[in-house]
């Protein structure tokens, strides 16, 4: 597996700088050849539309599983945008800073292929997500995938590598949009449309390479900000759609600034009392870590292979 991240982005383990290891540089035949003999359980955040939540919801789930004792990788699919990446990075270096024992994953990027010919930058891509996922799958029990929020092929393969697949969607028809048309008269669902059909796609390629399935969990986000009348709906149009697409709706995350404020020190609110920063767990944290809680113990997973050393909360 050596030199399968090759060249001057191969930042090795993990670093403090402002970037993390990618996978973007031409992959050799011989990582081209490998296979994912040990395959990590594989969470994908995924949803065409963007600013829904999911790099959010990627770091809450990462450091939440990290702190119940399981070894994690992230790979970021929006190594452009890179806000998962980024975070990893901050985190790194005011754990460093303050010398805290933060716990962080192993983590990749992997970047979109540069080459003009599609079906060669296609099998290149593959190649670096293949590469990616089997490294991560050596060392680490659950791999966070986070993706970006417009149509691509990296984002549409890292879908068909799920396990789970969680999609956060704001609470509003606007976000609907992307998994269904709706009636505007009485809401009913009319047809599945682009993110779903994409998914059902993504059902398709993971049940004909082994035969898995891809378990769909729809989350709503920033729970709160619209008016009730819009979120009931939203909610009963859900419910409506998740037996005719095969979803399963968990409890998101309500608008709660803790839920932002911390990314530029690389925290959650996981880590407020270990990192010492000076924020007391208010009402509205503990409801917040409830949230994230619900949504970890809605993924069917088995327990951690090793008890948590200290579970720091
Ligand atoms: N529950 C929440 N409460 C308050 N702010 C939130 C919440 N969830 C997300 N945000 C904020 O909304 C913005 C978009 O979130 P995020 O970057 O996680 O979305 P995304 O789906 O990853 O976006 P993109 O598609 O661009 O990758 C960010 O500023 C984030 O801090
Ligand atoms: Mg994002």
């Amino acid at each position: 597996m050596d030199g399968m991240i090759s060249g001057s982005h191969n930042t090795g383990p993990i670093s403090t700088q402002r970037s993390i290891p990618v996978v973007s540089m031409p992959v050799s035949n011989a990582a081209r050849s490998i296979s994912i003999e040990k395959r990590a359980q594989i969470i994908v955040l995924g949803n065409e539309k963007g600013g829904s939540g999911k790099s959010t919801a990627a770091m809450h789930l990462i450091v939440g599983l990290l702190r119940d004792g399981y070894t994690v990788g992230a790979i970021d699919l929006d190594a452009r945008q890179a806000t998962l990446g980024g975070y990893l990075a901050s985190r790194i270096a005011f754990a460093a800073a303050r010398n805290l024992p933060l716990p962080v994953p192993a983590a990749l990027a992997v970047h979109r292929s540069e080459i003009d010919s599609r079906a060669e930058a296609e099998a290149e891509e593959t190649a670096r997500f293949q590469a990616a996922l089997a490294t991560l799958s050596a060392t680490c029990e659950i791999v966070v995938i986070d993706c970006p929020g417009s149509d691509s092929f990296l984002s549409r393969l890292g879908h068909s590598y799920a396990d789970t697949l969680v999609t956060p969607i704001n609470d509003s028809f606007v976000d609907f949009a992307m998994l269904a048309k709706v009636d505007p008269e009485n809401h009913d669902v009319i047809q599945p449309s682009i993110y779903s059909e994409m998914v059902w796609e993504a059902r398709k390629k993971r049940f004909s390479r082994d035969r898995g399935r891809i378990d769909w969990l729809v989350m709503r986000n920033r729970l709160g900000a619209s008016e009730a009348r819009n979120k009931r709906d939203v909610g009963s149009t859900l419910d409506a759609l998740a037996k005719r697409i095969g979803f399963r709706t968990v409890k998101g995350f309500g608008e709660r600034v803790i839920f932002r404020e911390l990314y530029l020190q690389g925290l959650t609110l996981m880590d407020v009392r270990e990192a010492n920063i000076g924020i007391s767990l208010g009402m509205s944290h503990i409801a917040a870590r409830a949230e994230v809680r619900s949504l970890i113990g809605a993924i069917r997973k088995p327990p951690p292979a090793m008890e948590p050393a200290a579970a720091v909360e």
